[in-house]
């Protein structure tokens, strides 16, 4: 087990790369990671993530109450949208918020990453929803993610950046990296003329692909129940996939959220 102080460096440095990166302006951002389900360690508010040494990272717990500050530092104004992630995500042990330029620029033009252009955005992300606008710092940003949690491990805040989340901290990073890179690619293919998008059958192979491979973490791979028995996935069930299917609790917000996957990457039944 990674002793605490190994963690607060592992923070710092992650600060370091999002800030070098330029997917954060001046004091931007927040990272936290779970130690266990009491006790959280997550950046400070209102410092740049560049610059931070582990005198810098708070201890909260599930609630973001300060459980060790150092005199100076307060947790992040946005932990009780990290602290959403964890109570929603068992599997998630690490969040990271950032204001990427071109995924955030999605973000502010309302356009969700749905298009399936490359192979490695469509096996990492599939596809990055917007969760609606939620005023920093209030429950109205967990709220308005909440609803994705269950479906994706990366969501764009309209109007905002983007929120990722992880089962370690270097991937909850990684996943902010492969957002911005899509973002990045969608937005220059968009100026070439259009992506030349995968086609709903590659599509299919890829999330195969992906079942596959066992990768952890949610996906809209996931969404059609039939993949839970290794069967294969319709992709466009809704939820519903008829005799086979065996919706939960979760069954409307699966068969929305689907749809409106469908929708946007063209793959109307
Ligand atoms: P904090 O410095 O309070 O974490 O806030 C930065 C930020 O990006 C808010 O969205």
């Amino acid at each position: 087990m990674v002793n605490e102080f190994e963690i607060k460096k592992q923070i710092c440095e992650i600060g370091k790369r999002i800030y070098n990166q330029g997917m954060v302006a001046a004091n931007d951002g927040n990272i936290s990671v779970k130690l266990n389900d009491h006790e959280f360690l997550c950046t400070p508010t209102g410092v740049s993530k560049g610059f931070m040494t582990p005198e810098y990272i708070c201890k909260v717990d599930e609630n973001g109450n300060v459980i060790q500050a150092n005199p100076g530092f307060k947790p992040s104004s946005e932990i009780k949208m990290h602290m959403r992630v964890y109570k929603e995500r068992p599997d998630v042990q690490s969040v990271v918020h950032a204001h990427p330029i071109y995924a955030t620029s999605f973000a502010i033009a309302g356009i969700p990453l749905t298009q399936p252009i490359m192979p490695e955005a469509v096996i990492a992300l599939g596809c990055v929803p917007i969760a609606e606008y939620g005023t920093p710092s209030t429950t109205e940003i967990p709220d308005a993610v909440a609803k994705y949690l269950q479906h994706f491990d990366a969501v764009l805040l309209a109007n905002h950046g983007a929120l990722t989340f992880s089962d370690s901290l270097l991937n909850a990073y990684h996943k902010m990296e492969s957002v911005e890179f899509y973002a990045k690619l969608l937005f220059n293919s968009k100026l070439l003329g259009g992506p030349k998008e995968l086609s709903k059958e590659q599509v299919e192979r890829l999330y195969e692909i992906r079942r596959q491979f066992g990768l952890k973490g949610k996906h809209p791979a996931n969404v059609c129940v039939n993949n839970k028995d290794g069967k294969a996935s319709c992709h466009s069930c809704g939820g519903n996939c008829g005799s086979n299917c065996t919706c939960d609790n979760d069954a409307d917000v699966v068969a929305e959220i689907t749809r409106k996957v469908i929708e946007q990457l063209g793959l109307k039944k």
